[in-house]
């Protein structure tokens, strides 16, 4: 069930979620997927239309009403944004596709916390410090982006769009290891670009993100990243220096050494390695297959 704070908002998003079926056809080259589900009904594909579901769309384009501050305009101009760019992109392939590089893999890590506090149950681990002696892979910044598009989408699949309690998902960034002398173009081009596609094709997901083990010493690139960041998103960051102060926030992590509650399991062997894409996706991510044979 939708619920809204008043009948201008319900009204806005009953008029987008009816336009959605003609901004895909006209607007959108008839891209009909977002986070692995379809949004339109209309399909002439039988099979394809057997993927819907409407509450799932619905919970879909509320998120975009919400992030827009239910501007009709703002809402469609970047409703069809984020079509393009997934058209364009294909961060289903990034997600379940495509292998990416051992290293990078091995910083990301995919934690879920049914226990947890709501929104803070599923986690995105980067444990970027890692990466601090290995800036070759930062050279190639359309590799690092894919891989970390794909962990993100793949993170968006624990997430239950329906349970207004585990819709939104928290990141950390580990940063154990950096150091004032490692800190060079090429990051921060990265960044810069990801930062880039998380706030234009993202929104609304994104409930706390965590930077810890953050040396006082490089308080000032937080100073300069934070320069191409919302202020909406700004307000979901934590800072902390000491990284085992971490259980203070997210109960249900490592003990060793974020001091959470999980005295069983390093974030290791947290991670969620199996991650199955959507129906829907897995029949697009088959069908792209077939046509690239064909
Ligand atoms: C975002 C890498 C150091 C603060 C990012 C992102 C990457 C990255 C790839 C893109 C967003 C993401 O992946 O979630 C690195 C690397 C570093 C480094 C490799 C050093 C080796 C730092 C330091 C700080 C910092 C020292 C200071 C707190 C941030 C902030 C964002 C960010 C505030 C924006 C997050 C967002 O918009 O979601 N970093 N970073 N980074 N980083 Fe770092």
């Amino acid at each position: 069930m939708v619920s809204f704070s008043n009948s201008e908002e319900q009204e806005i998003f009953e008029r987008v979620f009816a336009e959605i079926p003609s901004l895909i056809k006209d607007k959108c080259d008839g891209y009909d997927e977002l986070y692995g589900y379809k949004l339109n009904p209309d399909d002439e594909d039988a099979t394809a239309s057997a993927f819907y579901k409407k509450n799932v769309a619905e919970a879909l384009i509320l998120k975009l009403c919400k992030a827009y501050r239910f501007q009709h305009e703002e809402i469609v101009s970047n409703f069809v944004k984020i079509m393009k760019w997934r058209s364009e992109f294909n961060p289903l392939s990034a997600a379940f596709l495509e292998s990416h590089n051992k290293e990078l893999q091995e910083v990301g890590i995919l934690a879920s916390y049914p226990e947890g506090e709501p929104n803070n149950r599923v986690v995105t681990w980067n444990l970027y410090g890692h990466l601090v002696k290995k800036k070759h892979l930062f050279k190639d910044a359309d590799k690092f982006v894919r891989y970390r598009i794909g962990l993100m989408e793949r993170g968006l699949r624990l997430l239950d769009f329906l349970d207004s309690e585990n819709d939104y998902m928290t990141q950390v960034h580990d940063y154990k290891g950096v150091s004032v002398l490692r800190m060079d173009s090429d990051i921060k081009k990265c960044t810069k670009q990801i930062i880039a596609i998380f706030q234009q094709n993202y929104p609304e997901l994104l409930f706390a993100k965590y930077f810890v083990n953050v040396p006082t010493l490089l308080q000032w690139f937080y100073d300069i990243v934070k320069a191409f960041v919302d202020k909406e998103t700004m307000k979901k960051f934590v800072v902390l220096n000491d990284g085992s102060r971490l259980g203070n926030y997210l109960q249900h992590c490592p003990k060793n050494p974020y001091g959470g509650l999980d005295v069983k399991n390093t974030l290791q062997e947290e991670n969620v390695a199996e991650v199955r894409p959507t129906e829907y996706a897995l029949y697009l991510l088959e069908k792209q297959n077939n046509e690239d044979i064909d």
